[in-house]
């Protein structure tokens, strides 16, 4: 099963726009029932969670079945990268059974290494820094309700977590107007915002209603991501305000979609009623994580071109 000559999705930028616009379309055909192929015939996919998941689980997992494949769930408390094996020895290891890895974990750098030493397609189910699949979805989600991303102004709302930083990396390749508001202290990745800001007109404010000025897509998430539970009450400190609230709405343009990756916090980050409001695309976007995956498998794992 090992084979050197192989592609990994590790973030965003590892697709050109060309090859972005290319995915999509796979992804929506898959959408609309309109692919059938089954490119993961006889292949397996190892689904390595460090941390805890319910979209990207059952996403990756039902999502490799319906391309014809067969996904294993590892977590820590099953394999021995929980009582301290080498990341290194693991994806020595499982290239030798499976045909690609899909990991979630903290450390951006422990993907790295598992990409570096696994000689099979590796996928980044998130990291502390990046969530690329999340915000594929977002992209394929915005197409589908605004019809393209091109010429779109898009506003991060919070924190500059792994979503900020790969919405960031999503300008930086496709080159749509990005604002964030964020709090001191909560800025996006230094090197991911200077780079875009090579390509793109990414831009970090301290206001979120200033950021939500004529947006077309407003996008928050939680104040705490998994692994800074113990910093829950400091940061809600740090995050008054900064709610995705009808007020805030208002100040996008009238068509404005909300999204948000989920898991949500009603009366944190946004209010139930914008939520659960009408400009709320939020369970597309859930269901665009299984189209989008099965795409970037197919492509990186099944070997079909885009
Ligand atoms: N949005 C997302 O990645 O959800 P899970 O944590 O449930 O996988
Ligand atoms: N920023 C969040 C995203 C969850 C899908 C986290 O890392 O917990």
């Amino acid at each position: 099963m090992a084979d050197t000559e192989h592609r990994d999705f590790l973030a965003i930028p590892d697709y050109t726009k060309a090859e972005l616009i290319a995915l999509f379309d796979l992804a929506e055909r898959m959408r609309k029932g309109e692919y059938t192929d089954k490119p993961l015939a006889g292949k397996s996919v190892a689904m390595i969670f460090m941390k805890a998941s319910t979209r990207t689980r059952v996403s990756f997992e039902v999502g490799t079945w319906q391309l014809g494949g067969h996904a294993l769930f590892l977590s820590p408390r099953d394999v021995q990268l929980g009582r301290g094996e080498p990341i290194a020895d693991t994806a020595r290891v499982l290239s030798r059974y499976v045909d690609g890895i899909m990991i979630r974990t903290f450390a951006h750098a422990e993907l790295e290494e598992l990409a570096k030493f696994a000689s099979v397609p590796v996928i980044n189910g998130l990291t502390d820094l990046l969530h690329p699949c999340q915000v594929l979805a977002d992209l394929l989600t915005i197409r589908q309700h605004l019809g393209t991303i091109d010429g779109k102004k898009v506003a991060w709302i919070g924190d500059g977590n792994n979503m900020a930083n790969s919405w960031i990396n999503a300008a930086y390749v496709l080159g749509f107007d990005l604002t964030l508001a964020c709090p001191e202290g909560y800025e996006p990745d230094a090197e991911i915002l200077k780079r875009a800001q090579s390509t793109a007109s990414v831009r970090v404010v301290r206001d979120s209603h200033e950021a939500a000025e004529g947006a077309d897509v407003v996008n928050t998430d939680v104040w705490a991501s998994m692994g800074q539970e113990e910093e829950q009450a400091v940061r809600e400190k740090a995050f008054k305000g900064y709610i995705v609230d009808a007020g805030l709405m208002k100040r996008a343009s009238s068509g404005a979609i909300f999204m948000h990756c989920l898991p949500a916090h009603r009366g944190e980050e946004v209010s139930a009623d914008v939520i659960d409001g009408g400009q709320s695309v939020v369970w597309d976007e859930a269901e665009n994580r299984l189209h989008v995956q099965k795409a970037v498998m197919a492509n990186t794992i099944g070997g079909v071109a885009l």
